[in-house]
């Protein structure tokens, strides 16, 4: 077995809604480890970091004011395949679209705004995986 990591946001829709404990339940419950775990606000800074990938982009300043207003919780969760498989959990990133039984399929609600309220963030490959558990956790 080969031990991947991957770097989860509860976004703070997550924190506030109390969902924090119901998606940690179904990573956990899949079988993938909680290696470390910080609730914490991010500034515009880090998340200009984080979402470097989506700057200039139409919902980049909604997605960034969203990110940072308020707490959500960063985690790193590790086990084989864990990027893939937490992508598979969590779902299509706009929540209409979210399969049922996934995360955001089950969870998230359309609010016709326009940045997505999705949850939570998932890593998508190993590259993105290890740049954004530096971001968060320098130490780790
Ligand atoms: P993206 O990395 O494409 O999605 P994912 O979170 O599934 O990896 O986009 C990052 C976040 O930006 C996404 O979770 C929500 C927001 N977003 C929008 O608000 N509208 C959009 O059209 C897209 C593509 C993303
Ligand atoms: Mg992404």
């Amino acid at each position: 077995m080969t031990t991947q990591r991957s770097l989860v946001l509860v976004k703070p829709d997550g924190v506030s809604r109390r969902l924090t404990g119901e998606i940690l339940r179904r990573i956990e419950a899949k079988g993938y480890r909680i290696a470390a775990l910080q609730q914490r606000s991010a500034d515009d800074e880090l998340l200009a970091q984080h979402y470097a990938e989506h700057v200039g982009k139409p919902f980049y300043a909604p997605l960034v004011a969203f990110m940072g207003s308020g707490e959500l919780v960063a985690v790193i969760v590790e086990g084989h395949r864990v990027i893939e498989g937490v992508r598979a959990l969590i779902g299509s990133t706009d929540p209409t679209a979210a399969a049922p039984g996934s995360i955001r399929g089950d969870l998230a609600s359309d609010t016709g705004e326009k940045v997505q309220r999705n949850l939570v963030h998932a890593s998508d490959s190993p590259e993105s995986a290890e740049r954004e558990i530096a971001l968060w956790f320098p130490t780790a």
